[in-house]
């Protein structure tokens, strides 16, 4: 079933903005034996971006001595890492940070941060409004961490929301959290340089940058090492990917996204390879072509479509018109015919008429996706369509739409899966079905969920096996091990 979720509504939970990790804390240090002088609870929000990110911040922590919890009432620390994307993302980091002032009026000393793109995008501001907060932490400045804290410890109120045009955080092995062991995420590039007009990304994550090719090649190669087998790299944009490197003097080669995707597949077979979101107009045949050509990159892409209307499109600056879009799909789907795709999509953008509407339900339906994130209209301010265009479509017709466009998702993720009986699938098992703990969970390589009963005992999570597709629901494949 969908989940909705007043403006969101989401198929698989699994990707994007995973609606079942939101406000998730960590604790991944449980039998770590070190004494630590002060313990940090850390609460996550938003994208993957922010949940890597998270990652990140956990180790520069740990690193200065600072251990994690999971119980908030322990906590000398207290961090949200945010998320703007959407106003209900906004206040929901604002009741949670109600929630913290009686923590903090029974615990001395106890100092609250807000980390991320609301971090960013409200900075000082954020301290008039939300006085219990104490520090106001960018997402480029999260190295500023330790003397932020130190200030705070002071009694003065730190802010760091520099953005920069370099920091990847290349060289912080992040610390693994909540994870289960089979896949990982890894950061290969930050901020976007779209500027898509709804998006207030540009402004919180700043301009693009790749991280250093080697440092990736090496953190996926770790994680195959400890036993990980699957890899997914994030950005904002993947597949604008390009890195040059400037201190080495053999390798002066740029690596493009397909030259990276190439390079971690090679590390090893059993290892498989994922990316996550891809800019339509960026990706291109040389992608396509590495996919086809190695099994290990899985068949699956997030290719955000967000109108189908050719003028909706251009008032939105995605740099394609519907026609362009189409032929992508149709490309993708003569290269790997076996393809997955999905799709975010936003309804009632500024002066959407029914006819632009009607366009996004028939494009929706020309490619065919597996899924979509499926979200109305929230204008963010300081975005250029905040600045250029009325938000006119009511919240009535916003939300209609958006019922419609979930409807035919529902539709098309059905009618995919039904496809799909009678056919075997090479799947990696990621642990426990929910329901039963006779069956296992997996991923077909197009990040289809699919249960089935745990015949063999010998098979473990992060084995790969081949099952058959018997029955289906909207959302997984049930199926028998052959
Ligand atoms: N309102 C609604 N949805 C938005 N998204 C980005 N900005 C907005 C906004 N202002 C959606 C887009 C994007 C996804 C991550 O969030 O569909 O691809
Ligand atoms: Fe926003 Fe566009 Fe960048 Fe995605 S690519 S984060 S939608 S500006």
């Amino acid at each position: 079933m969908i989940d909705v979720v007043t403006d969101k509504l989401i198929p698989n939970p699994d990707e994007t903005h995973d609606e079942s990790r939101q406000g998730e804390a960590f604790s991944p240090f449980k039998l770590d034996p070190n004494q630590y002088r002060k313990r940090f609870y850390i609460e996550s929000y938003g994208c993957q971006m922010n949940f890597a990110d998270s990652e990140i911040v956990a180790s520069i922590l740990n690193q200065q001595g600072y251990g994690a919890t999971r119980n908030v009432e322990e906590a000398d620390l207290i961090f949200l890492n945010t998320c703007s994307i959407r106003e209900k993302a906004e206040q929901t980091v604002r009741k949670r940070l109600t929630e913290f002032r009686k923590i903090k009026e029974q615990k001395k000393g106890l100092l609250v941060g807000v980390l991320g793109c609301m971090a960013e995008r409200l900075k000082a501001k954020l301290l008039e409004e939300e006085l219990l907060v104490d520090m106001v932490v960018g997402p480029d400045a999260y190295r500023s961490l330790p003397s932020l804290i130190e200030e705070a410890e002071t009694g003065q109120k730190a802010v760091n929301v520099l953005l920069s045009r370099e920091e990847t955080y290349a060289d912080i092995s992040p610390v693994r959290l909540n994870s289960n062991g089979v896949s990982a995420f890894v950061s290969i590039m930050r901020g976007c340089n779209n500027m898509c007009t709804f998006c207030v990304v540009p402004f919180t994550r700043g301009r693009e940058r790749s991280r250093d090719a080697g440092s990736i090649l090496q953190e996926c190669k770790d994680l195959f090492n400890q036993g990980f087998r699957e890899v997914t790299l994030l950005g904002q944009n993947v597949d604008s990917y390009y890195f040059q490197s400037l201190t080495s003097e053999v390798n002066t080669v740029p690596i493009t996204f397909s030259m990276l995707l190439e390079s971690i597949a090679l590390i090893s077979p059993e290892l498989r390879v994922r990316f996550s979101t891809s800019h339509p107009k960026d990706i291109t045949d040389d992608v396509l072509f590495a996919m086809r050509k190695y099994e290990n990159i899985c068949r699956y892409i997030h290719l955000p479509v967000q109108s189908g209307s050719t003028r909706i499109l251009q008032l939105m600056n995605r740099t394609y018109t519907r026609e362009w879009y189409m032929s992508k799909v149709n490309r993708i789907r003569e290269i790997i015919p076996d393809c997955g795709i999905s799709s975010d999509i936003i309804t009632g953008f500024c002066t959407e008429e029914e006819n632009d509407h009607e366009d996004t339900l028939a494009i929706m339906k020309h490619s065919g996706y597996d899924y979509s994130y499926m979200f109305f209209y929230s204008e963010r301010p300081g975005t250029l369509a905040q600045k250029r265009y009325r938000d006119d479509v009511p919240d009535a017709v916003k939300k209609r739409r958006l019922y419609e466009v979930v409807e035919m998702q529902n539709k098309l993720s059905l009618e995919s899966n039904i496809k799909d009986i009678g056919k075997s699938y090479k799947v990696l098992i990621e642990g426990n079905s929910r329901k039963s703990e006779n069956d296992w969970m997996g991923r077909s390589s197009q990040n289809k969920v699919v249960v089935f009963p745990k015949i063999n005992n010998e098979l473990k999570k992060g084995d790969y096996v081949m099952v058959k597709v018997k029955s289906v629901t909207q959302g997984t494949l049930i199926g028998d091990i052959v």
